[in-house]
């Protein structure tokens, strides 16, 4: 994910530029960029892909200077490169930007108000620098044209800009929408900053900034004003840090942080995996190997069990192969009658869960072909098995597992997609997953971005309930269980997943006035169904949360979920449920990364 630092009237502009990226660096990023003025007409622009390490290297002496912005990119629009990455500069070299966040309408921007422009990159964020260039040399003021760039900016973008002109090269212009975004005041100076964590070395005393607020941030001053040029006074707040919060970056806990490096890891596994021809990069000898098996046997635990369910929907429908999912524990002391050519895909984050390697051992001695598809590299079941795969989804800290989820589902759609084509399989063919997983990612990015709104249905809904109950069918029964279990290891609410036309056999003897029920909506073959078993438990007193894909949300749905392959929406419809067990779990006063008698890796059966 990309991460911005900015200072303004300090003589280590340079180093404390530099310095504020090494800390985003747990981020993730794949390129990075500083732009740095001396304040007597001269400035030095560097960029390069890969560490920060190597951008240092190329940092000369020269570059130095009181003002200056800095950014790491997780490549969005545009391959990671030097050209893509920021800071972009307008044609006439007087305007500096970076960004994060994506503008959904660059390339109408692009079209209308551009066509003359020869731009340098393929990125969204470049638009917005020729755009204020632009209106600035059709003689609107620096902060006017900036102003009319962002009224162009439609209500699908997400944004934290900080924008520099070198012919006023002490004033750092900052806006934010849903991306995040700090201000922070130094002692004669001041910084700004995505994450507070950059600036640590620099101050404690960060302004937070809200959605649509514009500010000028000089050595000395910091004005922000709302969307009517109106100025707003805002105390900073201070914060400590303990080297444990270090680690988390400024997220109060890791499983938050986990939660919204998803769209980052959609992005990373299509980096991962395809070719720059679009073609998917995965090993020949793993594709032959699948090639001869007449029956998949996915083995797993926990939440990996539960992306294993939404696996076997994709094996099946997307490479025709007979797919069973078993838990890791129950296959291993009662195992199913196998077919004649079996294959084992073994799904654990940690690579070490006791259960599942019982199974790859007895999978070993019967001598059958297996897939660890795993986090960790070199762990246990990845050095047992035949042949694995990475989630590069970057440690996972939290006990309750989040971005692994999303990880072994979107990698399992890749694998899919892979060995559907070697089968000459047409809906293989025609699935673009490199481009579904990329709407994935935004989608999860407009999720994310909505925490205030789960925060409050978390309190409304879930704060002193002893029960709650997720519904759905097809994917969106999967998708109940995991979201069941997350919902009760974090929050300790004795909550269930069931298929929603299971209830009238038994289940819904438990709704009373009042029981939480979360009914999922994503495919339309079953969206009617699940809607009828809705109405049911609400005429018996149940208080009914909607989550339900666009194309398929009625008036009065609370959570509209982005429109993507039905195959893949459990990469979309699980993170309000991950929000809602995170701030669930916050108003009953729990330690949502340690809940009580859990560990992370289960290395004991
Ligand atoms: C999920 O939130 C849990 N922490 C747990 O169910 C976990 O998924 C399970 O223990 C399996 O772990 P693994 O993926 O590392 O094998």
């Amino acid at each position: 994910m990309c991460g911005i630092v900015g200072v303004t009237g300090n003589q280590n502009a340079t180093d404390i530029l530099l310095d504020g990226l090494q800390q985003l660096e747990y981020r993730g990023y794949d390129s990075a960029g500083i732009y740095v003025n001396d304040q007597h007409g001269d400035g030095f622009l560097v960029k390069e892909k890969g560490r920060i390490a190597d951008l240092r290297a190329l940092v000369g002496p020269e570059v130095k200077g009181s003002t200056g912005i800095g950014h790491t990119r997780w490549a969005t629009h545009g391959v990671p490169s030097v050209t893509n990455a920021h800071p972009h500069v307008s044609a006439d070299g007087r305007f500096f930007l970076v960004h994060n966040g994506v503008i959904g309408n660059f390339s109408e921007l692009r079209e209308k108000y551009l066509a003359d422009v020869e731009l340098k990159s393929d990125t969204d964020t470049e638009i917005i620098v020729q755009l204020v260039g632009k209106f600035a040399a059709e003689g609107l003021d620096t902060f006017a044209a900036f102003r009319k760039v962002l009224s162009l900016v439609d209500e699908s973008s997400s944004y934290a800009f900080l924008l520099m002109d070198k012919e006023d090269p002490s004033k750092l212009f900052v806006a934010k929408n849903k991306s995040p975004l700090l201000i922070g005041v130094g002692d004669g100076f001041n910084v700004v900053c995505s994450d507070a964590l950059a600036m640590l070395n620099q101050t404690h005393d960060f302004i937070e900034l809200t959605d649509g607020e514009v500010v000028i941030v000089e050595p000395q001053s910091i004005k922000i004003l709302d969307q009517d040029d109106n100025e707003i006074k805002r105390e900073p707040f201070h914060v400590d840090t303990d080297p444990e919060a270090v680690q988390k970056g400024a997220y109060a806990h890791y499983m938050l942080k986990e939660i919204d490096e998803q769209p980052g890891v959609m992005r990373k596994l299509v980096q991962e995996y395809f070719n720059e021809d679009g073609t998917v990069k995965i090993d020949q000898a793993l594709l032959d190997d699948l090639s001869q098996a007449d029956r998949l046997y996915i083995v797993a635990a926990g939440t990996s069990y539960h992306a294993g369910l939404v696996g076997k929907e994709l094996f099946e429908k997307l490479a025709n192969i007979p797919t069973e999912v078993h838990v890791a524990s129950e296959f291993a002391y009662n195992p199913p009658l196998l077919s004649e050519k079996p294959f084992f895909i073994f799904l654990t984050q940690s690579g070490e869960t006791a259960d599942s390697r019982q199974v790859l051992t007895q999978v070993n001695k019967w001598g059958y072909p297996s897939l660890t598809i795993t986090n960790v590299p070199n762990s246990t079941l990845s050095r047992e098995a035949t042949h694995t795969l990475l989630l590069h989804a970057g440690p996972e800290i939290a006990v309750a597992s989040t971005k692994a989820y999303t990880a072994q589902i979107a990698l399992e759609a890749i694998l899919v997609k892979a060995y559907g084509e070697a089968k000459n399989i047409e809906r293989a063919k025609e699935f673009d997953v490199a481009k579904e997983l990329t709407k994935v990612a935004n989608g999860m990015q407009e999720l994310v971005d909505e925490k205030g709104k789960i925060e409050q249905i978390a309190k409304d809904l879930l704060a002193t309930t002893r029960n709650a109950f997720y519904i759905g069918r097809g994917v969106d029964y999967a998708l109940a269980q995991e979201a069941a279990l997350k919902l009760k290891e974090v929050s300790y609410i004795q909550t269930e997943g069931f298929a929603s036309g299971e209830l009238k056999h038994g289940t819904i003897a438990l709704i009373e006035d009042g029981t939480p029920v979360v009914a999922i909506i994503t495919d339309p073959k079953m969206a009617a169904h699940t809607r009828s078993n809705a109405q049911e438990v609400i005429a018996r007193g149940a208080n009914v949360l909607f989550i339900a894909s666009r194309d398929l949300a009625v008036a009065g749905d609370q959570i509209i979920l982005p429109d993507i392959d039905p195959l893949l929406s459990p990469l979309v419809s699980v993170v309000p449920t991950q929000l809602l067990a995170y701030y669930a779990s916050m108003q009953r006063g729990y330690d949502v990364d340690k809940p009580r008698n859990l560990a992370k890796s289960v290395t004991v059966e």
